[in-house]
């Protein structure tokens, strides 16, 4: 199987040494093949992301990406309109270890991924500029029914849909209906709903009531950035774009200019985003060893700065390596 790899820039390009370093002592037939996209291609080739690096991920059998910079919206946000890869699942899940505001916190963010907010139809008239929101009844449904989906696959109990109703009435007023009537379909799965601002204020004061959360696309981005930020920060967060036919894996997080060339980003996010992949691509008991060494790793109070460590990103990913070795 073919994987495209899209480093990309910033610490993208850090992490995803850093993935490569773990997943080269896994015996797996999958050939890695390397794609430029992001700032430093657009300077290169005037375009962030290359037709080539398009094409190459439409006829993998998944991406690994790790960041871009500035040109996010048109690198990643456009390759996932671009292979449909509808889901954006991005679990906030409290790693054995890792010191966090939520022990033991195992919740699922489902995040509309195609249109929204970010679908970037923008314009410029006179000296405002008009953003337009894009909801469609078959998008809502298909990602109100893969999360119920998802909810049952994996045992979870409850599924909230996060919208502002009561505010943006059409828009968030299709999602909402969506989310009620798919919810008629699973009727062991436990069905709720909050506005977009007091599920922010829940979350923070008691995140053990969500379970699996869906929601649009934008508002998707900001809660899991958050929900992140209860389980010990960006630096642990993976995630995976999911559609019929194409799939791309990326961590929560961006290029991280602040600490970009210091060599000490975190590559947790990009490792367990590796095995989500690993896992899609029915590599289940290799994702799960990976899992458990990376674990094991911070266990033993190995870990990069943000988790209060000393280790730089290469080290970790060494010491992770040694344990798959071992
Ligand atoms: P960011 O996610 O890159 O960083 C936010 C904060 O988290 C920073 O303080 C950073 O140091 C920290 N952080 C992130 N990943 C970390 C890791 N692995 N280990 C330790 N700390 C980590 O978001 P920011 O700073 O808003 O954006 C930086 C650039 O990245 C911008 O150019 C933005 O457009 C781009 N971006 C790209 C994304 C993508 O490609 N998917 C997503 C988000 C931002
Ligand atoms: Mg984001």
């Amino acid at each position: 199987m073919r994987i495209a790899v899209i480093p990309g820039d910033g610490i993208g390009k850090e992490v995803m040494d850093a993935a490569m370093l773990v997943l080269e002592e896994l015996d797996l037939n999958l050939e890695y093949e390397f794609y430029e996209a992001g700032d430093e291609a657009l300077k290169k080739y005037g375009k962030a992301l290359p037709d080539e690096t398009l094409e190459a991920c439409r006829r993998s059998s998944a991406v690994l990406f790790g960041a871009a910079g500035e040109t996010a919206a048109d690198v990643i946000v456009r390759l996932r309109q671009e292979l449909d890869t509808y889901a954006n699942v991005r679990p906030a899940r409290a790693l054995n270890g890792v010191k966090c505001l939520y022990p033991g916190l195992d919740i699922v963010i489902v995040r509309e991924n195609t249109e929204c907010l970010y679908k970037g139809f923008e314009f410029e008239l006179d000296n405002s500029a008009i953003a337009l929101r894009i909801i469609t009844k078959r998008a809502s449904e298909r990602i109100a029914r893969f999360a119920f989906e998802l909810a049952r696959r994996e045992g979870r109990k409850k599924v909230t849909a996060l919208h502002k109703a009561n505010v943006m009435k059409k828009t968030c007023g299709i999602f909402r209906d969506v989310c009620r009537n798919v919810a008629k379909e699973f009727k062991e799965i436990e069905f709720n709903e909050y506005y977009i601002d007091a599920a922010c204020m829940y979350l923070v004061m008691n995140p053990y009531r969500f379970d699996v959360i869906v929601t649009t696309n934008m508002f998707g981005d900001i809660v899991s950035d958050l929900a992140a930020g209860l389980v010990g920060g960006l630096g642990i967060a993976p995630s995976a774009n999911i559609g019929e036919k194409h799939a791309i894996f990326e961590p929560v997080h961006g290029a991280a200019f602040d600490i970009a060339g210091k060599g000490i980003a975190n590559p947790t996010a990009m490792i367990l985003t590796a095995c989500m992949m690993l896992q899609h691509l029915g590599f289940t008991k290799e994702a799960e060893k990976v899992r458990k060494a990376l674990e094991d790793t911070i266990s033993s109070g190995k870990t990069t700065p943000d988790l209060g460590g000393k280790l730089k990103t290469k080290e970790f990913a060494e010491e992770v390596a040694k344990r798959l070795r071992e």
